[in-house]
């Protein structure tokens, strides 16, 4: 009998593994920083820093989120998650004990061996912050970097997330917090709060550095994305030293249902699941028209 099959063929396992809803911490406004853990350790792979997993709420659905902590020996991990549409929600009524599904790890991640010896900024916008904390952990504990700085930028105190972790990181790097509404700023604070945007307050910030960035990592709402990275060109940057991680629609996660289609008409064929989320600023730009 002939056999259809051909090397050429790809084959996906598109069904969720189990993991059990462990508990979490409020974080945030309707977010929360939840612990997993998946019911066989070693069931998924280990993700890297900026990869993403799709998580499944049984009767609900599925959607892509990011580990801020990868699983550990017992399999247990962390994702930070805002309540948005029906499969948060439906998260979100879930009591400890809840038994979840989850895919992955998928995507690219961030350019570890690029950032060895740099002098990184990091420029975060609410959520955002979740897909550079698995990163930023792993840059303080290997220490291959120069210098590391974070700004992260929140519309006011209340929507600031992963507080914990920002506590924790101002002992080792420079952190910068931005509020559009400072309101009774806590001047207790190790770190340093700045009024306005991230674009706004990234003069200020550059001058209380001593040091000047050459790789900049941002995460958050595109439209800011688009404005720091513009900002630093021309400031000097290169594109090549300018890495991005963007959000599409995603339901299959493995570049077989097109809903993360990238539209930009230069990148033909080009998932975000598996060819991004994270990019080089470069990549995501048409190429210059040469008469
Ligand atoms: C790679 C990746 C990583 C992510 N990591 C995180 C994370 O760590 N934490 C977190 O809280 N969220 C994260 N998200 C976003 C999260 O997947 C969405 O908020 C998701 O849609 C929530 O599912 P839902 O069913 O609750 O809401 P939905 O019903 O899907 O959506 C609720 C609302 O959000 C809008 N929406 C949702 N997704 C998009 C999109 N991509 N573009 C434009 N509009 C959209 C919808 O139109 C709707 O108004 C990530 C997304 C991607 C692609
Ligand atoms: S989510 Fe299906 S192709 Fe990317």
């Amino acid at each position: 009998m002939h056999n259809s099959i051909t090397n050429h063929q790809t084959f996906y396992n598109l069904t969720p593994t189990a993991m059990e809803l462990v508990d979490f911490i409020d974080d945030g406004e309707d977010a929360r920083h939840f612990r997993f853990r998946l019911i066989t350790p070693q069931s998924i792979n280990t993700p890297k820093p900026g990869q993403f997993f799709m998580l499944s709420v049984p009767g609900a659905g599925e959607a892509p989120f990011t580990f801020t902590a990868k699983p550990n020996n017992q399999g247990v991990f962390r994702a930070l998650i805002r309540k948005m549409g029906d499969v948060t929600t439906a998260l979100f009524q879930c009591q400890s004990g809840a038994i979840l599904g989850i895919r992955g790890p998928f995507g690219k991640g961030w350019p570890i061996a690029s950032l060895s010896d740099k002098k990184i900024i990091m420029v975060a916008g609410g959520c955002g912050l979740a897909p550079l904390t698995g990163l930023i952990d792993q840059l303080i504990a290997e220490r291959h970097h120069k210098h590391l700085a974070l700004v992260y930028g929140a519309r006011n105190r209340a929507l600031q997330m992963l507080n914990p972790e920002r506590l924790r990181w101002q002992r080792e790097i420079s952190l910068f917090d931005v509020l559009e509404d400072t309101g009774e700023t806590v001047t207790s604070s190790k770190n340093h709060v700045l009024e306005g945007t991230p674009l706004d307050a990234m003069d200020s910030v550059l001058r209380t550095l001593d040091w000047t960035p050459d790789m900049l990592l941002l995460c958050g709402p595109e439209v800011m994305m688009k404005a720091v990275a513009k900002n630093f060109l021309q400031r000097g940057l290169p594109a090549q030293s300018i890495w991005l991680s963007i959000e599409r629609r995603m339901h299959c996660a493995v570049g077989l249902c097109g809903h993360c289609y990238l539209s930009e008409h230069h990148l033909a064929h080009h998932y975000v699941c598996k060819d991004g989320p994270t990019y080089r600023w470069d990549y995501l730009q048409p190429p210059e028209k040469t008469e």
